[in-house]
């Protein structure tokens, strides 16, 4: 039988500079097995934040929210404390703290530390400031959490994750980056749209890098209820469809004047829960492949098989030639932002 037990006093201000706000939490009282414990860095920005929401929503675990500036990260941790009443959060808890040690132990990282771009920026601008930031805290990572699965989602997102491999050393299997779920999702509300149907029974999946130019949304194998998408759209609205789902995240920028962070939230945190629970969700997810659709060493989006261990596994299909060769433009994308990063490393 599950008991509740508070462990209030053990949780208030475990670190220095943390304000620890603080829930009972729920131990198995047979078993008394661990809560997972997620640490969101950069939380106190609006991804951060987000992806903390569902987090808590779905009752994944024992939160600490890390961010540069501690007031933000106290901030959001409150504020969510104060949705418990409503939403019955009553079995989360969470640390608030400018400290790398409070990430210690965690059993999954979410990196969403970086500057988000501006309206009329792309992604592939914020590799300057972003490859160092990210640098710094995997160092940290590396020290404090060396048996966490690490979602990256800082941007420009692909050669976030091969920053975040190089520098922790981890394989490869626990270092993803978070990207596809979030164009999948554009796609499929763009598709849905398209067709006047529900999202629920579109199924489509976005593949390539995470920039406006070079992802790779596709069409070949696209279902809508099991029936292929080109039964219900033409190919110039396809087309269309595709276009406005590579410029998915440029709209919101322009429309919000910074960049989205609900969705993003969602999909990402969609990851944390397949890691968690050890669902092996088959997610498009960035990492480093290794001979898949004929790629070695690059990181870009592609089907992956997440659990406990991270990416169990990464699936290939057939593309269609479009899609082929689109996908061989993301490649040299990513293998020229990769350059631009090995060189923000050894500087
Ligand atoms: N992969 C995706 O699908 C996706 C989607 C949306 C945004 N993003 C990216 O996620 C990142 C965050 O976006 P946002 O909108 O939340 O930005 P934000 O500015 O709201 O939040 C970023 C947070 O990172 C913190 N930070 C900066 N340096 C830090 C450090 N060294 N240690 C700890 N925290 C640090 C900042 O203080 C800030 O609170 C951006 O790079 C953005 O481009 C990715």
């Amino acid at each position: 039988m599950a008991v509740v037990v508070s462990r209030r006093t053990s949780r208030i201000n475990p670190f220095p500079c943390g304000v620890a706000v603080v829930g009972p939490r729920r131990y198995d009282a047979a078993t008394m097995i661990k809560r997972p414990k997620i640490a969101i860095i950069g939380a106190g920005g609006n991804v951060g934040a987000a992806v903390a929401q569902w987090a808590v929503q779905k009752e994944l675990g024992d939160l600490v929210l890390i961010d540069i500036k501690v007031d933000p990260a106290k901030g959001r941790a409150l504020d969510l404390t104060q949705c418990g009443p409503w939403e019955g959060f009553n079995n989360t808890s969470f640390v608030a703290s400018d400290k790398p040690e409070a990430m210690a132990g965690a059993d999954v990282i979410v990196m969403t530390a970086g500057v988000p771009r501006k309206p009329g920026q792309t992604r592939e601008e914020l590799i300057g400031i972003n490859a160092g930031i990210v640098k710094g805290i995997c160092q940290d990572i590396k020290k404090h959490a060396p048996d966490a699965v690490l979602i990256v989602v800082s941007n420009p997102l692909d050669a976030m994750v091969f920053v975040a491999k190089q520098v922790t050393g981890f394989p490869r299997e626990r270092v993803i980056g978070s990207a596809g779920v979030l164009d999948s999702a554009r796609f499929r509300t763009y598709l849905a749209m398209a067709a006047g149907v529900s999202v629920e029974d579109v199924h489509a999946i976005v593949l390539g890098a995470h920039t406006d130019k070079d992802m790779v949304p596709i069409t070949s194998n696209a279902t809508i209820g099991n029936v292929p998408v080109g039964k219900f759209l033409s190919p110039e609205k396809l087309s269309e469809v595709v276009e406005n789902t590579k410029n998915g995240g440029a709209t919101l920028t322009k429309l919000i004047g910074t960049s989205a962070w609900l969705a993003p939230g969602a999909g990402t945190c969609l990851m944390v829960e397949a890691v968690v629970r050890n669902q092996g969700r088959v997610l498009p997810c960035s990492i480093e492949l290794n001979g898949e659709f004929g790629v070695k060493g690059a990181f870009l989006g592609v089907p992956v098989k997440l659990s406990a261990k991270g990416a169990e596994a990464v699936y290939e299909f057939e593309l269609s030639a479009q899609e082929k060769e689109a996908f061989g433009k993301a490649l040299a994308a990513n293998t020229e932002l990769m350059n631009i990063a090995r060189g923000i490393l050894n500087g």
